[in-house]
């Protein structure tokens, strides 16, 4: 019997590719670039199932003009923001990701990230590195400390769960915000704030891990920034529309934001050019899951998601 044909849209870990085309014909450009509006439509007559990352698109646009051979968007990635679901869904194709394989990797980035945004390490890298490095004062570089202090987390999925028990090795004081409170075991000791504003005034620290939805995008805005204690460091590793750029700018030029540690930016790849004149903002390029060990994980949920498809059975991932 012949294999079902799939396309998988960029570099997955060796591991992935390697089981991949045991089990399956595999359409893969080593290029590495993301698929197109145009790449994703071609492609859907082709094969019969797609392993896209966030990078493809599909749009309500897309999806319209999918052909009918593409039964299953078996996403590498647990957001899927880049999906237009209801759309997905009015044309019977199956959508998946890969929720809770991703939370520890994630979650490290999110410590890298606060501790060092909240010690400089920006800053004291490049003088170092460059060699500027001529003097040494009490003054210098201080920082704002982590230890004890109160830490917000909004959304508390896999990731936040996740990011907030790395961060009680901290002694941090966890408050948190969901759509719904915690079981207490889940909860471990973390204090629920329905309401955001009331997380937001106990937040010495702010980490964002909730999905990107239309109730998320722009989250904090100005009027949200405004109700953080002052010196507030913030930490985005989920989706970069959770926060207005131009507002958190301003709010570091009024310096209300001490710091902040971001994985994410509303246009990506690029980021936000205007950030890189502050040293108080340390930035990765959207890698929060990006270790082998998660890699391996995240390529063999989606085609563990791909299998159950092919066998008859629902994906476990099914959304
Ligand atoms: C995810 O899984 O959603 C990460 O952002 C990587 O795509």
């Amino acid at each position: 019997m012949s294999k079902p044909v799939i396309w998988i849209s960029r570099t997955l870990s060796a591991a992935t590719l390697e089981r991949a085309r045991r089990d399956y014909d595999v359409i893969w450009d080593a290029a590495d670039a993301p698929g197109s509006a145009e790449d994703i439509i071609a492609m859907s007559a082709k094969v019969d199932g797609m392993i896209p990352c966030h990078s493809e698109h599909f749009s309500a646009d897309v999806v319209a003009n999918l052909d009918p051979r593409l039964k299953i968007v078996a996403n590498h990635s647990v957001g899927v923001d880049h999906c237009d679901l209801p759309a997905l869904r009015a044309k019977s194709i199956i959508v998946t990701n890969t929720p809770g394989v991703l939370s520890d990797a994630t979650a490290e980035l999110a410590v890298m990230l606060m501790l060092g945004a909240a010690r400089h390490a920006v800053a004291g890298d490049r003088f170092v590195r460059s060699g500027e490095w001529d003097f040494w004062s009490p003054a210098l570089l201080v920082g704002k400390q982590v230890t004890g202090a109160r830490l917000g987390i909004i959304g508390m999925g896999g990731v936040g769960r996740a990011f907030a028990h790395k961060m009680r090795g901290f002694d941090m004081k966890i408050h948190y915000h969901n759509r719904n409170r915690l079981s207490p075991e889940d909860e471990a000791g973390a204090i629920y704030h329905e309401n955001l504003n009331d997380l937001l005034a106990v937040s010495d620290f702010l980490s964002l891990h909730c999905p990107a939805t239309p109730e998320t995008i722009g989250l904090m805005n100005a009027a949200r920034l405004a109700r953080l204690p002052k010196g507030c460091v913030i930490v985005n590793t989920a989706r970069g529309n959770l926060i207005d750029e131009a507002a958190l700018l301003n709010a570091f030029e009024t310096q209300h934001i001490g710091a902040a540690g971001l994985d994410c930016f509303v246009s990506e790849p690029g980021g936000n050019p205007d950030f890189a004149r502050h040293e108080n903002i340390m930035m990765m390029p959207h890698v929060g899951s990006a270790t082998g060990k998660t890699r391996d994980a995240m390529g063999f949920k989606a085609l563990d998601n791909l299998d159950a498809f092919f066998r008859g059975d629902i994906p476990p991932d099914q959304l």
